[in-house]
């Protein structure tokens, strides 16, 4: 696409407002247009305003679009300008391409985030108008938006920067789904690395324990993920979770999650294991309760293996069980998902996690098919929009959110529970509101610290790949304590 910006724009906003159109959509720095697509924008500003201009071309069809956008208290004029510039772009792509995700302007992984931001300053009322009129969301994203807002607000309360959590990476998997791009491992050989990274693992979780010890934190939640942790033999899960319970006070945790995943990992004696040692929190996951989709995913296990190990682990005594449901896969249909949803309300878990489908680049599914935004997008929206209807109407409330690029019906992934249950590692570690120290292969240590209502964060990478990782010893001691030092200053 070829891009033409007059006046003060920022051309990775303009870029991303465009993606939402035409998904893949390349702009080729020499200005060059590839593909018969060009949009220029012009903006300028008044005394009390910012104005924009945009002129899209496809083909030979015109679209042209104007917006003017009245400076605001509470509002930066760099946000002014965006959103001049989003309404301006944003209704000339909607008209050309027939296509509205219902989050309007609003392009960023987190959008829960500017709808905090804006409940801050304003009442429910005044933000649903700002949201619908300015930001041109629909009215049922803004009203999802505004829910998880306030929850996301509630759970940011309970913690700060004397508390941490834990990830523990557990990086392999009965077999790979292929619409899967998460690093993980399926095979024999592979498989067969278990045992040493464990034994590894195990050291490595003894430390970072003293080091949390010795920096002053507190652990507020452990998640063990992957990957699929249940992949563990009986004995190994005993080994795992008997050395986290020597290494902390698990009974003092606000949550600890155990990722079971996959229904064909699950065992009586896992969940006997996982409940001895403190787990209050595991996922068995569906994604969907079709076996033609779950064998054509190349998820291995069928509807009737999941009703199983559902069964098992909500009567396992673990207080929080959490079902991924994805919508939109591709051989999936709206009447199917709309079951799965219903059957997954029926069971009533206290967490439930509804994906939209995201085509990933290094999932096996992006080679078998170019066109599945055009197959795929209409009933990947309904099915998010059932879900969404049926979760709140049953009680759940929408305590977690963020989008990706690249999901067929550029639709969220959202977090729901039932109130007493909201989940808490994933909007600590989505919001960056405290520390999080990662242990095993692919897993990312993110230190943080507030310094005058910013929040200052540093990243160190563990090595990607378990036998990478298991030729390197790492120590995070000397770095952390530096960075908190820091912040004392
Ligand atoms: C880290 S995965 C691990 C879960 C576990 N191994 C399992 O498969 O049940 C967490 C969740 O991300 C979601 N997910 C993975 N790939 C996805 C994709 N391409 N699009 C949408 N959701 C995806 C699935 O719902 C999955 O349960
Ligand atoms: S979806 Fe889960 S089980 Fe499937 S490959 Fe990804 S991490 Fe493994």
């Amino acid at each position: 696409m070829k891009l033409n910006l007059n006046g003060n724009i920022n051309k990775i906003y303009v870029q991303s407002l465009c993606m939402m159109f035409y998904h893949g959509v390349k702009f080729p720095e020499n200005g060059e247009s590839c593909d018969n697509l060009e949009l220029t924008v012009t903006v300028n500003e008044s005394k009390s305003a910012v104005h924009c201009t945009a002129l899209l071309r496809q083909d030979e069809r015109f679209v042209e679009k104007s917006a003017s956008c009245n400076f605001m208290e509470n509002e930066s004029v760099d946000r002014t300008y965006k959103i001049a510039i989003g309404q301006a772009i944003y209704s000339a792509g909607a008209e050309m391409t027939g296509r509205d995700s219902g989050y309007g302007i609003l392009t960023g992984i987190r959008p829960s985030k500017v709808v905090a931001e804006i409940l801050s300053h304003n009442d429910v009322t005044d933000t649903m108008n700002i949201l619908t009129k300015r930001y041109l969301m629909s009215i049922e994203k803004a009203r999802l938006c505004i829910e998880v807002a306030k929850n996301e607000t509630e759970i940011l309360r309970s913690t700060d920067d004397s508390k941490c959590s834990v990830y523990i990476s557990i990086p392999f998997c009965p077999s790979r789904c292929n619409y899967c791009s998460f690093i993980s491992y399926a095979g024999k050989k592979l498989f067969s690395l278990i045992p040493d990274y464990l034994e590894k693992l195990c050291v490595d979780i003894k430390n970072t324990f003293d080091n949390i010890k010795k920096l002053g934190l507190t652990v507020s939640c452990i998640y063990i993920g992957g990957g699929t942790p249940t992949i563990l033999s009986e004995e190994q899960l005993d080994r795992l979770l008997s050395t986290i319970y020597s290494s902390t006070d698990v009974n003092a945790l606000d949550e600890y999650t155990l990722e079971g995943g996959r229904p064909d990992t699950i065992t009586e004696k896992k969940l006997e294991t996982a409940k001895k040692y403190g787990i209050t929190r595991i996922s068995v996951n569906p994604q969907t309760l079709n076996d033609d989709v779950l064998e054509r995913i190349g998820r291995r296990h069928t509807v009737a293996e999941f009703l199983d190990a559902y069964k098992k682990v909500s009567e396992s005594g673990i207080p929080i069980v959490n079902t991924d449901l994805i919508a939109g896969l591709d051989y999936d249909n709206y009447d199917s998902f709309k079951a799965t949803v219903d059957k997954i309300i029926e069971l009533s878990p206290a967490n439930i996690t509804v994906h939209s489908f995201c085509v990933k680049n290094a999932a096996q599914i992006r080679s078998d098919d170019k066109d599945i935004y055009g197959k795929n997008t209409d009933f990947a929206r309904k099915s998010i929009d059932y879900s969404i209807c049926a979760l709140l109407y049953n009680g759940y409330t929408p305590y977690y959110m963020y989008r990706q690029k690249n999901t067929v019906g550029n639709s969220e992934n959202v977090g729901y529970a039932k109130k007493a249950f909201l989940g808490l590692y994933n909007v600590y570690m989505m919001s960056d509101a405290h520390t999080v120290f990662g242990i095993g292969a692919g897993a990312t240590t993110k230190l943080v610290k507030h310094v005058n209502g910013n929040s200052c964060i540093e990243r160190i990478f563990s090595p990607k790949y378990p036998y990478e990782y298991l030729k390197e010893n790492r120590d995070f001691y000397d770095k952390a304590k530096n960075f908190f030092d820091r912040s004392l200053l």
